[in-house]
């Protein structure tokens, strides 16, 4: 039996055939652009997406049997809005979820309906990337085409109804619109009609393990499939999640992909008091609180890419040695595209302090690396200040592949980083799901118990962590010290 997990990415979509016993047999990647119309806008167009499964299946299906597939589950980039019109056709480019355009929609979703209001309505406060605030900026800004819209549905859920013909959403990823009522997981009425939008227009709602259809015949002609079950899939955090093993009350990941997220599984439905962190369904069937930084590994290659001009950033790192670890003077606010958790501020934006004649190359790399993994702390910190005591955490996602900046983390945070044996999260949780909506397991903290195990753990260093509190405690003055003029900038 062969299982496919979809990572539906923002830099790439990554393919990952397992067998029924949790084993990687292939991993591809497509890539596509991402679009920045306006500074802050951020675009994708699903058709890239669609384009990339019709050629990253064959591709990771090279050397198998495309008939023993038996399942398919997509993790996707979350909070991206994508309208369909009448005929199902895709009416302008997704907005997605690092998307800074929707600053007027999200004052008066938090200032004039209130936090209060929003959370006891969907646990969660409303943040420029979330859909709803997409939904008010497109009935404003484009009521022609607010009008034709027939269905609105998340990234992932394009890919699972393009394979299967089914509008469907799972909890974990719609907890993310604002539309959800997570406690209850059904839609809230109120926040539809606030958006002035029909439960007609949203789709089936699914447990992510949950069997949603089949793929098309045609498709499966073209694919070599025999039948193929798609279950509902989930939001690329919740599958990371579910594909290391973050399933239990109190089990911790770090996701260092475009976006960086701190995920604290959780048995119970629970809300942030300073709705700091998300309150999400999780794709177990349980729950989490989320903090999501929005540029992590992508400040990593915006600087090595475009700033500096090099691909070889295993070079660069190795001029960073241990000895700079801890004692940089350099420091790094890594609000590329504004930032989300926790100071859910659109106009911030990225910068180096504290710089003088001697400061190297080198000691701006790694004032970048420190800035990512210090902002993380910061989400750390409300979860701290909630009374969550979070003892240790898995890694993953692209970042996570330098020894370096796991390093970094692991002393910034001052806790042991796991490192699991497929470094892939949202494709094996993908994979995972499907599984279990093939019946091969019973449900997906059991699949996720067998299948997922750690290879390593990166122990704190109790003298780093000692230095790098010294440094995060003088990190954590920079952003309320810049916040006015960021705005004054604008
Ligand atoms: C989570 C979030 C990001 C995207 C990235 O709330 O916005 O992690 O899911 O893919």
């Amino acid at each position: 039996m062969l299982f496919i997990g979809i990572d539906l990415g923002t830099s790439a979509c990554k393919f990952l055939l397992t067998d029924e016993k949790g084993a990687v047999l292939n991993t591809v990647s497509r890539e596509y652009p991402l679009m920045f119309p306006h500074s802050g806008w951020s675009e994708q167009d699903p058709a890239h997406w669609w384009q990339a499964c019709l050629d990253g299946i064959p591709a990771l299906l090279e050397g198998f049997d495309a008939k023993d597939v038996c399942g398919i589950g997509a993790g996707g980039q979350m909070h991206g809005l994508v309208i369909l019109d009448e005929n199902d056709e895709v009416l302008r480019p997704a907005i997605l979820w690092n998307d800074g355009r929707t600053s007027e929609e999200v004052d008066y979703l938090n200032c004039e309906i209130g936090r209060s209001v929003l959370s006891e309505r969907t646990a969660n406060i409303a943040f420029a990337g979330f859909t709803a605030p997409k939904i008010l900026w497109v009935k404003k800004n484009e009521p022609h085409i607010f009008a034709r819209i027939k269905k609105i549905m998340l990234p992932k859920d394009y890919i699972v109804y393009k394979l299967t013909g089914v509008h469907s959403c799972d909890y974990s990823d719609a907890s993310g619109m604002l539309l959800l009522d997570v406690k209850n997981k059904c839609w809230s009425k109120e926040m539809l009609e606030l958006c002035s939008v029909s439960e007609a227009q949203m789709p089936a709602l699914y447990e992510s393990y949950e069997k949603v259809g089949t793929v098309k015949s045609e498709l499966c002609a073209q694919f070599g499939f025999g039948q193929v079950t798609v279950c509902a899939g989930a939001g690329d955090n919740a599958a990371a999640a579910v594909g290391t093993g973050t399933v239990g009350e109190g089990k911790c990941n770090i996701s260092l992909g475009t976006s960086g997220t701190v995920f604290i599984s959780s048995d119970n439905f629970g809300v942030d008091s300073t709705n700091g962190l998300h309150s999400f369904a999780h794709a177990d069937g349980y729950y989490h609180l989320m903090g999501c930084m929005l540029s992590a590994a992508s400040c990593n290659k915006w600087w090595q890419d475009e700033i500096i001009g090099t691909k070889d950033y295993k070079g660069e790192e190795a001029k960073i040695t241990d000895d700079m670890l801890g004692n940089n003077s350099v420091f790094f606010l890594p609000y590329l595209m504004g930032e989300r958790s926790p100071i859910n501020d659109t106009d911030a934006r990225a910068t180096f302090v504290g710089m003088s004649m001697d400061t190297t190359r080198a000691d701006m790399t790694q004032a970048m690396l420190e800035g990512v993994a210090f902002a993380i702390r910061d989400s750390f910190e409300v979860a701290r200040e909630l009374g969550i005591d979070i003892k240790r955490s898995n890694i993953c996602g692209g970042g996570s592949k330098s020894p370096l900046w796991k390093k970094i983390f692991a002393n910034v945070l001052g806790i042991p980083l796991d490192i699991i044996k497929t470094e892939e999260g949202p494709g094996y949780g993908g994979a995972i799901l499907a599984m279990v909506a093939c019946g091969v397991y019973p449900d997906v903290r059991t699949a996720a118990h067998e299948l997922v195990s750690v290879v390593s753990t990166i122990e704190p260093d109790p003298a780093l962590t000692a230095l790098y509190e010294k440094r995060y405690q003088q990190f954590k003055k920079i952003y309320p010290a810049m916040k006015q003029l960021f705005k004054d900038l604008k």
